[in-house]
Formats: structure tokens, sequence, C-alpha cells
């Protein structure tokens, strides 16, 4: 084999750029191919992790996924299947496709991170002005709970005001919780619920593992208690009132010149 010599710089650079998980190399999505509004499972999809169709996505399949690209126990994966699993409407179905997932308000819902409500056109393709009104909230280079929660909170207001049609129940309440600590559940700092905003824009904009960037899975094994003390945290992060005492974190006040 011949052996080329690149400068050092460049080596380390096109190291990163190719950089997959191990034996999951990123695929865009094909024409055929379903994809949903969450961010993670067309990440999956597009590294093969789970079927790259987008379809006959099953309980092992999950809980597989889950297990090698995340780190997830089994249990946890098994539950996410179970919940996700009423997207298909056939009785007792055995799986879901990543299609049946964009039905509006049976697990897709209003006021998205970065997906238009349903009323506004499309509930599940990537929205870039939607996403720039959530990060408009991520004041920081590191994302902490509050920043999280606030753009969840402005989310949902801009619906209010703005979506004829606006619903968020309390089971929304409870998937949106989920969803806005996930970003700190696959890469983050799970003790601090921190996680490095470029890491989180990248992941949402690309629809990859962030590995290129540095990240790779944690050792750390998930678990529901972890999800559920995260989403606990983002909960009272998105809570309007304060103790006596202000609650800001890193403000970014060049941003709101105008206001202060
Ligand atoms: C079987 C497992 C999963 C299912 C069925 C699922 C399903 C969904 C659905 C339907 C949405 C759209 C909600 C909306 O309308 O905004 C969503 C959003 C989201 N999901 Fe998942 N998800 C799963 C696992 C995960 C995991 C493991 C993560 C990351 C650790 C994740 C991260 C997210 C994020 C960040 C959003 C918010 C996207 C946004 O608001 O724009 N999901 N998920």
């Amino acid at each position: 084999m011949r052996l080329i010599s690149l400068p050092a710089t460049l080596s380390i650079a096109l190291a990163a750029a190719i950089e997959p998980p191990e034996g999951h190399p990123w695929l865009a999505p094909g024409p055929n191919d379903y994809r949903v509004p969450c961010p993670m499972l067309n990440t999956l999809s597009n590294h093969q992790f789970l079927p790259r169709d987008g379809r006959n996505i099953t309980k092992d399949k999950v809980v597989s996924a889950m297990s090698s690209a995340l780190n997830f126990n089994e249990s946890l994966g098994a539950l996410m299947f179970d919940m996700a699993i009423v997207a298909n409407p056939e009785p007792n179905a055995t799986f879901f496709t990543l299609y049946q997932l964009n039905r509006h308000n049976v697990l897709e819902h209003d006021s998205s991170l970065s997906r238009s409500d349903t009323f506004f056109g499309n509930n599940h393709v990537f929205n870039e002005s939607i996403f720039n009104e959530t990060k408009a909230y991520w004041t920081g280079e590191i994302l902490d709970a509050n920043m999280l929660a606030n753009s969840k909170v402005a989310r949902q207001l801009s619906s209010k005001a703005f979506n004829p049609n606006y619903t968020f129940t309390s089971t929304i309440e409870g998937f949106s919780l989920g969803e806005v600590s996930a970003p700190i559940v696959a890469f983050g700092d799970l003790q601090a619920a921190t996680v490095n905003r470029t890491l989180v824009e990248y992941f949402f904009r690309n629809e990859r593992l962030p590995t290129e960037l540095g990240w790779s899975t944690r050792t750390e094994i998930i678990n529901i208690d972890i999800i559920s003390r995260l989403t606990q945290i983002i909960s009272n992060a998105s809570s309007l009132i304060t103790t006596s005492e202000a609650v800001v974190s890193s403000p970014r006040r060049d941003l709101h010149a105008g206001i202060y």
C-alpha cells in the first residue's frame, strides 16, 4: 500500500471530517425514505442504527439503536417504543414507521423547537426560522436548563398567540419536557444539566451525530431515573415565577440592548 504523506493539520482535519460512529457512516435520506419531526430518530436512521428507509421500526430495533448510539438501557429503549407504538393505527401493531409519527397531536405537537406548527405548514421538516426563534433564547455557549426552558416557553407563547388551533395538553407537556431535556441526555453534562450549544445546533441542523466535533457515545448508561431528573429540572426552569432572587442564566445583554 502506498502511503501519502499529508501535512499534519490537513491529516487531522480529514480524520475529523470522515470520522463516523464506528460501522455507522452518515448518509443523507433518499427521496423515498421516511423522516419525522424527531431529530434523533432521523439521525439514527441517517446513521442506520434504525432502518434507513424509516420503515418497520420494531421494539428490538429501537432498543438496539438507543443502546448502541446513546447507551440507553434496555428497559428505557423498550419504554420509548411502547410510547411510540400508538402512532401506528393498526391494532396490536408490532412496528411503526417514521411517517406515522408525523400524525398531528398523537406524538407530534405544536410549539416544536425546530418545526412549524401543523396549522402553518410542514410539521416535520427542520425549519430554519422556527429554529432561529428557539436559538434567540440560547444566550450562551453552554446551554443550561433555563435557556432550554425559555426557548420552550417562548415557542409555546408564539403558537398560542398566532396559531388559532394551538393545542398543548398536559400529556403533550410531558413529551415536550422530555424533548427539551433530550439534548442534555444525548450530548451534555448529566449532573450539571448543561450541554454545549455547538453540538446541539449541529445535531438539529444536520440530523447527524456530532462525532466530528469530538462527541462520542457516553460511557454512563442512561436509565429512566436520569431522564426523569432532567425532565423535572426543565419543568422547574419553565416556571415564570421566581423566588425573590433573580433567576437569569448568562444573559447576553448585547442582544437586548434596546430592552435593558
Ligand atoms: C422511540 C423513541 C422516540 C420517539 C418515538 C420520538 C418521537 C418524537 C416526536 C414525535 C417528536 C416531535 C414532537 C414535536 O412535534 O415537536 C420528537 C421530538 C424530539 N425528539 Fe424524539 N423521539 C424518540 C427518541 C428521542 C431521543 C432518544 C432523543 C434524544 C436523546 C430525542 C430527541 C428529540 C428532540 C430534541 C425533539 C424536539 C424537536 C423539536 O422540538 O423541534 N428523541 N421526538
